[in-house]
């Protein structure tokens, strides 16, 4: 079994920049559409991501592929895969809101080994190998020392959905107020929600319903960063999860008391 990844990594780097150029380019001109109800698609995510998977091809032919965009029928626990989210963020993007990403990870047998995310605006790249730690622009990044969710900024996202997981998302906003902390933030990327607890901008960040591209290179990233991710109800977080709550690790379980998937009954 290998364990450098330093060749993922560069490759990963190389495409979400040039992914990220891409993206750019088609800033505030974007062709959009609607690929589910308010789930919106643009012909930057199509282009972003077919840069990304030529150049990933270009260097692993033989790797299997996940990607947003693009059915490979390819299983999570594949033995070498690549889970890529060519545009974090499309709905900002579509609204020429300047905060979406690139989200790149390599996984082997179902466990992430490597993980990318590229923020284009403020060109600030993340990464992270397993157990070598985590880092932005080349430097060593550290979750926040908030050491209660009193004194915590807590990052969330709504799902398309405008049912049972929109009413447990508000349930739950409702009892972070009541619990006093410092303040929510819904940003538009979850990607970057990951690596902002990972530098720690946030504290803490959940969301009821997410895909795989979503979270696996920001699980790494913020693993190796020192913080603490699990599923919705405080569970194992691996590539079949579907919710997501991590933090800092400092306050992890009055965290999953407030915003856990079972607390929140919405009635
Ligand atoms: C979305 C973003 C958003 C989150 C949604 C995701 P997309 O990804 O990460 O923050 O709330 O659940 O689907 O569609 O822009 O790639
Ligand atoms: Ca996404
Ligand atoms: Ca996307």
């Amino acid at each position: 079994m290998n364990y450098n990844f330093d060749k993922q990594v560069g490759v990963a780097q190389d495409a979400a920049r040039r992914a990220g150029k891409v993206i750019m380019e088609r800033q505030g001109r974007a062709s959009i559409s609607e690929k589910a109800i308010n789930n919106l698609v643009t012909e930057a995510d199509l282009s972003a991501q077919e840069t990304i998977i030529k150049t990933i091809r270009g260097h692993f032919p033989g790797h299997s592929i996940i990607a947003e965009e693009k059915d490979f029928s390819a299983k999570n626990d594949a033995a070498e895969l690549w889970i890529i989210d060519p545009l974090d963020g499309t709905n900002n993007f579509a609204h020429t809101i300047p905060h979406f990403s690139i989200s790149i990870a390599y996984s082997q047998s179902g466990r992430v080994s490597a993980g990318v995310i590229y923020d284009p605006v403020r060109n600030e790249m993340f990464s992270a190998t397993r157990d070598k730690g985590a880092f932005m622009n080349g430097e060593a990044i550290r979750v926040s020392d908030a050491p209660s969710l009193r004194e915590a900024i807590v990052a969330t996202g709504f799902y398309y959905d405008r049912g049972i997981i929109m009413r447990k998302t508000l349930k739950s906003i409702e009892k972070l107020f009541e619990a006093n902390i410092h303040g929510i933030r819904r940003f538009g990327s979850a990607a970057l929600d990951l690596c902002w607890v990972a530098c720690g901008r946030f504290d803490a960040y959940y969301e009821y319903k997410l895909s795989t591209w979503d979270f696996a290179a920001g699980m790494l990233i913020l693993e190796e960063a020192g913080g603490r991710c699990t599923d919705q109800e405080g569970g194992r977080l691996d590539l079949n999860s579907t919710g997501i709550a991590v933090s800092n690790g400092k306050f992890h379980s009055e965290f999953l008391n407030v915003v856990g998937w079972s607390v929140n009954n919405d009635s």
